[in-house]
């Protein structure tokens, strides 16, 4: 995939005509890198599924420029998730709201909701601009990795992860690394109570602090099918063991005050959580470049952002 780095606004307006003639078009969020296509074009939505080698009834997330967007994709939208979007947006949080017309069943895989989100990064709002002034509604975007693949942070995972994949006429714009770097928090506000479904860097305690009576908590049941939240999902090919001591060879990931074991091979060394979360997906793809059988991960211990790394991490170590 040829990949732009620094954009200019000349190739971010390039990109967004791009994405309107119906090519795919990979971009940074401050989360992990999307995989873009015009959500109204059934065609190119469908080339996502191709590129990526996922399931098509697994729905997809319409990006959007601004909260002033929102009614475009949703319908019957609840106060607390207007509150959510105002305070959150742009931000790492998916909003699973009533769908509107336009979103049609190959978006929200045949399911009455759609996801939305509002990313925060400066080219992902330069594209959804530039694209909204083409006449453009929003940009589907999965994670930009192959399917059960760790998502990319960065546009050169990106393309380890598709260029095999992709089309001629398909790009990456590059915008550094992603400063999130675990997946959007995913909130499901169909009920009169919204439920977390994937946990993010918006974290259950700052949800309650904005709306209250959040009265579900991360292991929330839902009657919202989100079918990419599988057990086995974001791994890497090395065996991922958790908080046990690497032996000599294997990969190691741990806050930078546990010492490397004798022999390990250090991938990560983050200096707090937030980092923990930013490098994760980065040092465990420094793991298979560096073709290790396996990779322990120490988790930091807390609630919020190490919860939602927790959750990686075993996703990550469930195959
Ligand atoms: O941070 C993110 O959310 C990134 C960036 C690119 O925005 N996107 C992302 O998309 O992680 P994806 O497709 O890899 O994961 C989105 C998850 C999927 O597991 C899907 O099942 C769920 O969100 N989802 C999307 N729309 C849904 C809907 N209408 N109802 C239930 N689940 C939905
Ligand atoms: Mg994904």
């Amino acid at each position: 995939m040829e990949i732009i780095s620094n954009p200019t606004l000349v190739e971010i307006k390039k990109a967004a005509k791009a994405l309107k003639d119906g090519h795919l078009v990979a971009f940074p969020t401050e989360t992990v890198y999307g995989l873009g296509a015009d959500a109204a074009n059934e065609k190119a939505v469908s080339r996502i599924y191709s590129v990526k080698g996922r399931p098509t009834d697994h729905p997809l997330i319409v990006h959007i420029s601004s909260i002033n967007q929102l009614d475009k994709w949703a319908v019957d939208i609840p106060e607390y998730a207007i509150k959510l979007a105002e305070e959150f947006w742009p931000g790492p949080m998916t909003l699973i709201l009533k769908r509107s017309k336009i979103a049609k069943d190959f978006i929200t895989g045949g399911q009455d909701n759609v996801g939305v989100r509002v990313p925060a990064h400066p080219v992902a709002f330069g594209l959804l601009s530039e694209f909204e002034k083409l006449g453009g509604q929003g940009i589907a975007a999965p994670s930009a990795n192959r399917f059960g693949a760790i998502s990319p942070t960065t546009s050169a995972a990106v393309n380890d992860e598709l260029n095999a994949h992709s089309g001629a006429n398909d790009l990456v714009l590059d915008g550094g690394h992603s400063s999130v770097g675990i997946e959007s928090s995913i909130i499901e506000c169909i009920t009169q109570t919204p439920g977390i479904l994937r946990l993010g860097a918006v974290t259950e305690e700052m949800i309650n602090t904005t709306i209250g009576g959040l009265n579900n908590t991360i292991n929330y049941k839902s009657e919202i099918k989100a079918p990419g939240l599988l057990t086995s999902h974001y791994s890497p090919k090395a065996k991922v063991l958790i908080n046990i001591t690497a032996k000599k060879g294997e990969g190691f990931i741990a806050l930078s005050n546990v010492p490397t074991p004798i022999g390990a091979v250090r991938l990560g060394a983050p200096k707090n959580i937030k980092q923990f979360a930013r490098d994760l997906y980065s040092s465990l793809r420094k793991g298979d470049n560096q073709g290790l059988n396996s990779i322990s991960v120490i988790l930091p211990v807390g609630t919020g952002l190490a919860e939602a790394i927790k959750d990686r991490v075993i996703k990550a170590s469930a195959n």
